[in-house]
């Protein structure tokens, strides 16, 4: 069994930061397993930066999105962003400098990293997408329904 496992309930409902989440989920497992395993640190080290460059890809694209969709935590999200950021940067940093720095507790360390940035706040943007959508769908219903001329229907 994987060590990180996707779950339905950690959709964003966008498509292509579902599919990022899910793409590293793949790298932080893939980091348990080369390490379980016993692998050279310097393949390890490579997994890890994959995992530091891919992560700093989807959280510039989630903001885009953010963006996009007017979102009134956009700042406070990319603040949390750096951090992530900055705090898998310096295990990687500390890693090249140290290979038996490198306990099973990293992988914990990973797996909170990501899944409770998803749920705690990726889910928060969900919710105001549907929030949104919903909104946006009742305007346009009244808007048809204001448009209606009354003998008609
Ligand atoms: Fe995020």
């Amino acid at each position: 069994m994987a060590f990180l496992s996707w779950r339905e309930d950690y959709r964003v409902g966008v498509e292509h930061i579902d599919e990022e989440h899910r793409g590293l989920f793949e790298l932080i497992n893939e980091f348990h397993d080369r390490h379980r395993g016993g692998a050279d640190p310097k393949d390890l080290a490579k997994v890890l930066n994959d995992l530091v460059q891919y992560a700093e890809e989807h959280f510039r694209h989630e903001e885009q999105t953010m963006l996009e969709n007017e979102y009134p935590a956009h700042a406070a999200h990319c603040r949390m962003h750096e951090e992530l950021y900055l705090a898998i940067f310096r295990l990687s940093e500390e890693l090249a400098a140290d290979s038996s720095s490198m306990t099973m507790d990293t992988h914990s360390f990973l797996r909170n990293w990501l899944v409770s940035h998803i749920l705690t706040h990726d889910l928060q943007f969900a919710d105001y997408l549907a929030l949104r959508a919903e909104t946006a769908r009742r305007e346009q219903e009244n808007r048809r329904a204001s448009e209606t001329p009354e003998d008609e229907g």
